[in-house]
Order: C-alpha cells, then sequence, then structure tokens
C-alpha cells in the first residue's frame, strides 16, 4: 500500500492541511482518492499464522470493527494529530466518548472533581449514573477558586473533568490554572472540547491530558450522524501513580509480564481505553459514521472561522436590541468572560451561546415560534442555525432552584450560529423581535381576553349542567 500518511502526531503542516491530509493512506487497489468506508464486521486471515498474529497485534492489521477498522483509522490519525495527540478512539456518540474517557480512568470507590457549567446530559450521567458505578463526582462552585479546588482534594480523587466552552453559558474556565492545580495533584485533566474544537483551541497544549468531543456537532457538521472522539495526549504518567490507577501498571493478561505502561508507553492510556473499555463495553463508531466525520472535518477550519464571525457579529446586534437583558457571548467586551477569550480563544469564540430575554418565558415563546431560517432544534454546531429554550427542553429535569443557580432563565434561549449569510440570519431575528414586541403590546389584553372567555364558559357550562359553581365534578 502506497502510504503518504502524515508525520503522526507532529504539526509539520499548517492546521488547514492537516484536516485535509493527516493519517490519510491511499493504495486501496483501485486508485481510490478519498479514504474508502470498509463497511465490514471482520477481516479475512490468510492463514492458521495470520490469524495468529493478527490477534497477537504483531502485524498492525484489523481483526475485527469493535476494535478497529481501517476508515476509522484514519479519522483517528487525522483527529489525533489535529488535537497533538498521540492517539485518538472513535466511539458512537459525545456521550460514548465521555464514558469511554472516564471509565478507562475511573473504578469503583473513586471520586473526581469537575465544574458546574457542563453540558446537562454530561452533569446527569456523572450524577446519576456513575454514581450507581460507584464512582462520585463532585461539582466545584467557582471554577476560578484554586483554593475551592485544593480543599475539595480527598485522598480517591483521581480525575479532573470541565469543558474548554462550556454549553450552554460560555462561562469560561482558566485553563492553565485548572491544568496547573490538576498536574499539582497528579490527577489527569480531561476536557470536553466540543464547542471549541482543535482549531479554536488545543487543549492538549496547554496541559490536559485527554480531550473528548461530541463529534456530532462541529467536528462532522453538517447534522448528519452522531459520532464521539477520544484523543490521548501521551504526557500523563500513569506509571508514576501504580496505586492510583493500577490497571496501567499491572500485567496485562496475555501471558505476558508486560504492562499497558511497558508496551505501550505514551499510548498506555488509549491501548487500555480501546481495547478494555471500548471494545467490551462495544460503543463503536459504524465505519459509515466515521467516513461522514471524515468529510467534515476537511473544512473544520473553514466553517469553524465562519460560525465564530457570524456568531459574533448576531451576539452584538442582540446586545443592541431593547428587550434583551444580556448575552452570553464571550467575544463582546462586555461579558464577564471576555478577557479569558481574550487570552484563549484569539481565533474566534464559537457560535453557541444564550441571551436572555428582560420578557421571560413570553418573549422567549413569541420569538422561537416566530423565526423561520432557525431550525428549531435540540443540536449544535452544524452548517444551519438552531434555537432552543433550555429551561423547557434540554434543563427541563432541573428544580426551579437548579436553573436559577446555571443561569437557566425563562427568557433563556440559545443559539446555535451557523454558517449562512448573516444579514439574512439578522433578518430572521427581527422577524423573530418583530414577533416579541407585538406579543409585548397585546399579550396581556390577549391573556385577559382569554381568561374572561374561560370564566363564561365555564359558567356558561355548569348552568347548562344545572351545576352550582364551586362545585367539583
Ligand atoms: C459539550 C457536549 N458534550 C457532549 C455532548 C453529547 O454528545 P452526543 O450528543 O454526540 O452524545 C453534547 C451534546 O450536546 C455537548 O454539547
Amino acid at each position: 500500500m502506497t502510504t503518504t500518511q502524515l508525520p503522526f502526531g507532529e504539526d509539520h503542516f499548517g492546521f488547514a492541511t492537516d484536516q485535509v491530509h493527516a493519517g490519510e493512506q491511499i493504495g486501496d487497489g483501485h486508485g481510490a482518492r478519498i479514504t474508502p468506508i470498509y463497511l465490514t464486521a471482520g477481516f479475512v486471515f490468510d492463514s492458521f499464522d495470520h490469524a495468529k498474529a493478527r490477534f497477537e497485534g504483531d502485524d498492525g492489521a484489523w481483526t475485527y470493527s469493535r476494535n478497529s477498522n481501517p476508515t476509522n483509522s484514519v479519522v483517528e490519525e487525522r483527529l489525533a494529530a489535529l488535537e497533538h495527540g498521540v492517539d485518538c478512539i472513535l466511539v458512537g456518540s459525545g456521550q460514548a466518548a465521555i464514558t469511554v474517557a472516564m471509565l478507562g480512568i475511573l473504578k469503583a470507590g473513586d471520586h473526581f472533581l469537575a465544574t458546574q457549567s457542563l453540558y446537562e446530559g454530561t452533569k446527569t450521567l456523572f450524577r446519576e449514573n456513575f454514581s450507581r458505578f460507584g464512582i462520585e463526582v463532585e461539582f466545584v462552585e467557582n471554577p476560578h477558586d484554586l483554593d475551592e479546588w485544593r480543599s475539595r482534594i480527598r485522598s480517591n480523587t483521581r480525575a479532573v473533568f470541565a469543558e474548554t466552552i462550556p454549553n450552554p453559558k460560555n462561562d469560561l474556565i482558566d485553563f492553565d490554572l485548572i491544568a496547573g492545580f490538576a498536574a499539582e495533584h497528579g490527577l489527569p485533566f480531561v476536557i470536553d472540547s466540543t464547542a471549541a474544537t482543535p482549531y479554536l483551541f488545543r487543549p492538549l497544549d496547554h496541559g490536559a491530558s485527554i480531550v473528548v468531543h461530541s463529534a456530532s456537532k462541529f467536528l462532522s457538521g453538517h447534522g448528519a450522524s452522531l459520532a464521539g472522539v477520544i484523543v490521548d495526549g501521551g504526557t500523563f504518567d500513569w506509571g508514576r501513580y501504580p496505586q492510583k490507577f493500577p490497571q496501567f501498571s499491572a500485567p496485562i493478561h496475555d501471558g505476558s509480564e508486560d504492562s499497558y505502561v511497558s508496551r505501550f508507553g505514551a499510548r498506555a492510556f488509549s491501548a487500555y481505553s480501546r481495547s478494555i473499555i471500548a471494545a467490551r463495553l462495544g460503543p463503536v463508531l459504524s465505519p459509515f459514521n466515521a467516513f461522514l466525520l471524515l468529510q467534515g472535518l476537511e473544512t473544520l477550519s473553514l466553517r469553524v472561522e465562519r460560525h465564530s464571525r457570524n456568531a459574533l457579529a448576531i451576539a452584538t446586534w442582540l446586545e443592541q436590541q431593547p428587550e434583551v437583558e444580556s448575552v452570553d457571548y464571550p467575544g463582546l467586551p462586555s461579558n464577564p468572560s471576555h478577557e479569558l477569550a481574550v487570552r484563549y480563544f484569539p481565533k474566534g469564540q464559537g457560535s453557541v451561546f444564550g441571551f436572555t430575554f428582560r420578557g421571560g418565558v413570553a418573549s422567549a415563546r413569541a420569538f422561537i415560534d416566530a423565526v423561520e431560517l432557525f431550525s428549531r432544534m435540540t443540536h449544535i454546531g452544524d452548517v444551519r442555525s438552531m434555537v432552543l429554550h433550555p429551561a423547557t427542553t434540554s434543563h427541563s429535569q432541573l428544580s426551579d432552584a437548579d436553573k436559577q443557580r446555571l443561569g437557566i432563565g425563562q427568557g433563556l434561549v440559545r443559539l446555535s450560529v451557523g454558517i449562512e449569510e448573516v444579514d439574512d440570519l439578522v433578518a430572521d431575528l427581527e422577524r423573530g423581535f418583530s414577533a416579541v414586541r407585538a406579543q409585548a403590546a397585546t399579550g396581556p389584553v390577549l391573556e385577559q381576553l382569554r381568561h374572561e372567555q374561560l370564566t363564561v364558559d365555564r359558567t356558561e357550562l355548569l348552568e347548562s349542567l344545572a351545576v352550582q359553581p364551586g362545585h367539583q365534578p
């Protein structure tokens, strides 16, 4: 096979070159230029000895697609190069990526720390599902307070988890502060970088140990498929802490004396997580969806640049509207996270953010029902623009007190700004705001009329049934 593979994990080319070429393998026997979809469950062995060699992992090839697959491998190498990691594992969704990464590190009896401002699905996974495995999460109230991080450390604390651009509030973390804290305590720092993508920020260059993504979002970019990504930075010294992370230093159970650390070195975490967690629990990615992800990756920088530019223009426009109380976009100088945005995100600040209507849920409803270009959807990072009301959808299970604490008010609307013409998007927002103004002008009157109508109807109904008002049928 002719190979034009770029040096693995080394930044010899610019981002835009790596996103098109890193990891590619040319030479399928037919001259296909782009990576084919190897839609096969398993792979044929030429002979008895060939089968044995493949199971021993000696010839670098494939056995069964639950472990790895040639299409998926190209995507894994490309993502490892883009994130500056040493290895990557593709799985079926972002949730699967978080689960596999954390279960690669943690076991029953362990405790880990996480920031409060996270995607709600991740929080419930940690709080409700992980607790059933005997793994305890503790959320840090103020991620900027190093003393609070330190005060929450226990003898069984084993990891730190955060998001680069937290969904949906965009209340940025001070990355270096948390990475420094994790390093100081010998803890792997796992970061969900879904909303940033390696184009805007490379967490491994700033001291993270492992990066996870929901590749269903910007990395795939077209909203066609789900996917998840785990990138191993190769820098965390698992072998230094055999008591804390015994799985990497203990014998592999294949008849040899090897451990994951001694056999795989910097790739100990990914080798273990691929074969012992991902392949056994089984949330693998179909080669078909891996192909869609690869198609998306090839235009990542172009899309994310445009997403961010559109988002900044829209956030700036929204901030000028009198009906808007606040806009949670760190690219705005008025935003509390702006200084962190300037420091960590000079190329753009992403395109998923919330804004809050002064008129509460009535304004949010009028706006969401009126827009036509923005799709009413629970999804982010798609080329199409999307809108959602978190308090009644993604965060509806939370108590009112928790919603208030997390800033998920009734007037909060979340946008995921796409790559359409920004003028068309603003025109659509104007349509939404016209509806908000009309609702504000007529809403109370309509509400009164509706109330009176109901009163009349009920009285008439009771009279016709000869029932005294106040009677409970
Ligand atoms: C930051 C973040 N992480 C993880 C996920 C879960 O990803 P998936 O839907 O691919 O499982 C999401 C989904 O919205 C997300 O926003």
